[in-house]
């Protein structure tokens, strides 16, 4: 069952490629240069007349709605906001019928995430829902939807359903530009060529990645912190490299924009502080150098997950972990695969159940 992996969560870390395509599969048309997605096509009118979008989620799925965020307001240029489902329905929120509420979770059983998109539905809101598990509540309550065709995850920590999801919020964010106007067809063209590649590009960053992440992971299993950096895109993949992190190996850690390191996190900065900062080449590149000169600066460990071929960074790092460049948009989907390793790796090497992380349920169906 779990195919000659130890864990489901490697099996499903490395089922990424074909879940992916599995995602795209039937929807991305790149030779016909059309996104076909009933879901949003159907209700192109309410969806992109929107005043606004709001997507709701928790835990891994929040993190996906975080960079949901960056991709539609990009490209569909509708406002979006993101919130925990947890603060939302308790917090009296504005809330009228001219809102579209997106709501992401892989299990759909999430009892926060449930509670929340009901409210928003009874104040007149539209819900779109994006759930890997097939008629399962929050899909079933939603007033349209794409599924994320995952496949079954059984490991506690999200990966696979985490880069589906960031999938199809990439299809929704550039169908929607694309029926809005606000991209070219050319800029169009090549966003989905790219989208295209990426299952391909998931399949490299494993196979180029995995020897030499599960290697330095060895030198971080007496960690008792660490710090996860990116900025743009990158930052809601950082937030999400620190929680696989602390969720499996139960070593403390924080995910930050790199800029904000200086409002406070800094101080944390010494010789015992391992610091993954997501720096591709495109996305605010120059500014991730300075922060990293900041770093060594203080004399903490980087481990930098850069582009092949990457020089600046490269020369500071302590550990250096090589990507394929894709468009800034896609870079959160490779860039996360080798910190779900390293996550991964690390718990193995303290003994940790990465399975089934203690304290921790698949799905929570209780608030
Ligand atoms: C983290 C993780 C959780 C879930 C969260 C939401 O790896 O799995 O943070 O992402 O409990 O679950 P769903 O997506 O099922 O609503």
């Amino acid at each position: 069952e779990k195919g000659g992996y130890e864990h489901f969560m490697l099996k499903e870390i490395f089922e990424q490629p074909k879940s992916i395509q599995d995602t795209l599969r039937g929807r991305l048309l790149v030779n016909e240069g059309i996104i076909k997605m009933a879901g949003i096509w159907d209700h192109l009118e309410r969806i992109n007349k929107a005043e606004r979008i709001i997507i709701i989620a928790c835990g891994t799925s929040w993190h996906a709605g975080l960079i949901g965020e960056y991709l539609i307001e990009e490209f569909a240029r509708i406002p979006v906001e993101v919130e925990y489902a947890s603060e939302f329905r308790y917090r009296n929120p504005i809330i009228t019928n001219k809102d579209v509420v997106i709501a992401i979770s892989q299990s759909g059983e999430t009892a926060d995430t449930m509670a929340a998109i009901k409210l928003a539905k009874e104040k007149g809101a539209f819900i779109y829902g994006i759930c890997n598990v097939v008629d399962s509540s929050i899909s079933r309550y939603s007033d349209a939807g794409s599924y994320t065709h995952a496949g079954p995850e059984i490991g506690v920590a999200s990966t696979k359903a985490f880069t589906a999801q960031l999938t199809i919020l990439s299809l929704i964010a550039l169908k929607l530009g694309k029926h809005n106007g606000n991209l070219s067809n050319a800029e169009f063209m090549n966003l989905i060529t790219e989208l295209d590649n990426i299952p391909k590009k998931v399949e490299d960053v494993l196979n180029s990645t995995h020897e030499y992440v599960k290697k330095i992971s060895k030198d971080f299993v007496s960690a008792t912190n660490f710090l996860y950096l990116g900025r743009g895109f990158n930052f809601p993949a950082a937030l999400e490299g620190a929680l696989k992190l602390k969720e499996i190996s139960y070593i403390h850690a924080e995910g930050y924009p790199a800029a904000e390191m200086k409002h406070g996190p800094i101080a944390l900065i010494d010789e015992n502080m391992p610091i993954v900062i997501i720096a591709p080449k495109k996305g605010h590149y120059d500014k991730i150098v300075s922060n990293v000169q900041e770093i060594k600066a203080r004399k903490g460990k980087v481990i930098a997950v850069v582009n092949y071929g990457d020089e600046q960074v490269s020369s500071m790092a302590d550990y250096v972990i090589e990507i394929p460049e894709t468009s800034e948009c896609f870079s959160p989907i490779v860039a996360s695969i080798p910190l779900q390793l390293m996550a991964y790796y690390i718990a193995v090497y303290r003994g940790a159940n990465v399975d089934q992380p203690r304290n921790l349920a698949k799905s929570v169906t209780v608030e």
